[in-house]
Parts: structure tokens; C-alpha cells; sequence
């Protein structure tokens, strides 16, 4: 498993990281199972979010973890906050909240849930308009301080967003978690269609991509295997049958699977990205984890990303 630097720290991790959104619905088991299988296949980072399965995700987490082979020292735990979805009590409630008392309330329940001392790296989960920086730097601070949290991102973030944030907290911001894929590939697009007019050159995220490679950030994939927002995964959909079939040539001749070979694309980009799985299933993490020792050349790059229905200009 190939390893990198996450921001620019010295801070070692796998490229390849398995993110627990989907572990609701496992039994605590078939959950240890899932934690060592991707251990046993270098994983070593494991992604959260205190939303996931209204926290239920985080519970089966934390209870697998204790049942597993797998050393928590040995691992790396983040999680993220700052959402607030309805609930059954309160349907109407759905904000975004980087209040104070928000965020510590969340990392305390987050470390409860995951019966752990300590989170390796926090995220704000999706942009707050009403962020208050001086609010979050205090919290930043507290949680710093009081040993809950050793790193700090974002998720989501715009390039502008990211730079207010960074310049009113102490900590540098390492990572932004941000949905990047063959089949969600806006901010290379944006970039291979500067100067021109068409729809690809509209910048949404305000060219985060080269702004994270200047700032050494971290770039976090998430739903790599998916196309538009959890329509579905696009591997072996008959839906993209062009890019199924040029996934299929480079998985036949690295000898890995179709996932693999979606995530190494996601890899082979010079910027320092990292790919979260959200599979559950055992086999398919570990296939999928073999993608990070394949680096795919140039001409192969563009011919995925032109077989997923993009074009040059
Ligand atoms: N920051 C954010 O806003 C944000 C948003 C969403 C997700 N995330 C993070 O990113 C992680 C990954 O997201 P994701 O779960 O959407 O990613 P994903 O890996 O693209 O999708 C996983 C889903 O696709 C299925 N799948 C994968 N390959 C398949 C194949 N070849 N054939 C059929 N089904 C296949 C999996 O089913 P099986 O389980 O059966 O394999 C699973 O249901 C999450 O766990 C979370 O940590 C972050």
C-alpha cells in the first residue's frame, strides 16, 4: 500500500482510506471483519462522520474495533462535524452549525461513540454561512489542548471558504474532504478548459485543486466508485458501457479489478490525494486497496477520463 504525507506534515498514512458511512447496517462482526480485512490490506486511516447512521455507524465502529485484532495506536481515527439533519423528533430542524458548544458537544459524542480518546484528525463537515472564525478558532484551540483532536480540515470547502478559515485559526488546515472521482471530475475539468466558454470551464469550487496542490493540502475523495450525488456507482453500470470497457482493458492488464483501477486514477494525479471506500464488503476493500500500487501511465489516464464522456478542447 502506497503511503504519503498528509498535508504537508510529517504525518505518514495509507493512500487509501476506508470510510464508515455505510458500517450501519453491519453487525459488529461482520464489522471486525471489515476493519482487519482492510488493515490486513494496508489501510491504516479510518473516516467518519458523527451524521453517519445518526451516529449508529460511529457505535458499531468503535465496539468492531474493540473486538478486532487491529490496535487503535496502530490506526488513524477522523471524524467530522457540523451538520445537523432533521430528525424523527424534528423534521423541520437542518442547518449547518459551527457553533461553540455545537462542535464540542459533537467531538465528545464522536469520542464516546467510538469508546476512543482521541480523534488523529477533525473535519468541519460542510460549509456554515454563518461561521463565525474566531468562534471556531477557539474551538480548534480547546480541542488541541485538551489532547481530543491532534489534526484539523475541512470538508467541502471552496478555496475561499478554506483561506478565511486558515487565516484566523493557529492550526494549519492539512485537509479538505471534497466528492472527486472519474465521474465527478469538475476541478480537472475547470483546468482543462481554462480561457474557453463552455460549460466545463465554470469554476465551482474556486480551482481548489491547483489552490490545494500550492498549499499542500490533502484532497480526500469521497464516493469515488459513484456518479453524480449517490445516484449509483458507475462500475459495471450499463449506463457508461465506453467507460466500463476501458476500465475493463487496464484491470485485465494490471490484473486487478475495475474499482482498483478507478482508484488509481484518482491517485496518479500529482496532487496529494487520498480515496475513501465506502464499500462494506471485505473482498471488494481489498481489491479496491490494491488500486494504490498501480500507477497508471498518462495516456491511460486521459483515455478514462475521456471514456467517461469528456472531452479536450
Ligand atoms: N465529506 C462528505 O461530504 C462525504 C460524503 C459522502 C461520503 N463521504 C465519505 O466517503 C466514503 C465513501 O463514500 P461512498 O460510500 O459513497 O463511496 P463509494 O466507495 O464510491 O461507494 C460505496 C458503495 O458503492 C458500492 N460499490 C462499490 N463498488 C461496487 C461495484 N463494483 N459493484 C457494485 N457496488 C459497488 C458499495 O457496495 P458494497 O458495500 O456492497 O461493496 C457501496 O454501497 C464514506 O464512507 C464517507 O466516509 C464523505
Amino acid at each position: 500500500m502506497k503511503t504519503q504525507n498528509v498535508g504537508n506534515t510529517e504525518w505518514q498514512a495509507s493512500s487509501v482510506i476506508l470510510g464508515n458511512m455505510r458500517m450501519d447496517k453491519l453487525s459488529v462482526d461482520e464489522a471486525a471483519e471489515v476493519i482487519e480485512t482492510a488493515y490486513h490490506n494496508g489501510i491504516n486511516f479510518f473516516d467518519s462522520a458523527d451524521i453517519y447512521g445518526k451516529g449508529q455507524s460511529e457505535i458499531i465502529f468503535g465496539q468492531a474495533l474493540k473486538q478486532s485484532s487491529v490496535n487503535r495506536e496502530d490506526i488513524f481515527i477522523q471524524s467530522k462535524a457540523g451538520i445537523v439533519p432533521p430528525t424523527a423528533e424534528n423534521r423541520e430542524q437542518k442547518r449547518y452549525d459551527f457553533s461553540r458548544e455545537h462542535l464540542l458537544n459533537s467531538v465528545d459524542g464522536i469520542l464516546e461513540r467510538m469508546q476512543i480518546d482521541y480523534l488523529d484528525s477533525f473535519l468541519l463537515h460542510r460549509p456554515d454561512p454563518l461561521m463565525d472564525v474566531a468562534e471556531v478558532a477557539s474551538v480548534f484551540d480547546e480541542l488541541e489542548k485538551s489532547g481530543k483532536v491532534k489534526h484539523f480540515g475541512v470538508s467541502n470547502f471552496n478555496t475561499e471558504q478554506f483561506k478565511l478559515l486558515q487565516n484566523n485559526v493557529s492550526q494549519k488546515l492539512i485537509i479538505n474532504q471534497l466528492q472527486f472521482s472519474i465521474m465527478h471530475s469538475g476541478m480537472i475539468d475547470v483546468g482543462l478548459h481554462a480561457n474557453m466558454t463552455d460549460s466545463q470551464s465554470v469554476d465551482h469550487d474556486g480551482s481548489i485543486l491547483t489552490f490545494s496542490q500550492n498549499e499542500g493540502t490533502t484532497i480526500q475523495a469521497w464516493s469515488p466508485f459513484q456518479y453524480g450525488t449517490f445516484d449509483g456507482v458507475f462500475i459495471d453500470n450499463e449506463k457508461f458501457p465506453k467507460l466500463n470497457e476501458t476500465l475493463e482493458k487496464l484491470s485485465l492488464k494490471y490484473g486487478v479489478t475495475k474499482n482498483a483501477v478507478a482508484a488509481a486514477w484518482i491517485l496518479r494525479h500529482p496532487a496529494n490525494f487520498q480515496v475513501i471506500l465506502g464499500t462494506m464488503n471485505p473482498k471488494r476493500i481489498a481489491d479496491s486497496a490494491a488500486g494504490a500500487d498501480i500507477v497508471l501511465d498518462r495516456q491511460e489516464w486521459y483515455d478514462i477520463y475521456l471514456a467517461a464522456g469528456n472531452q479536450l478542447p
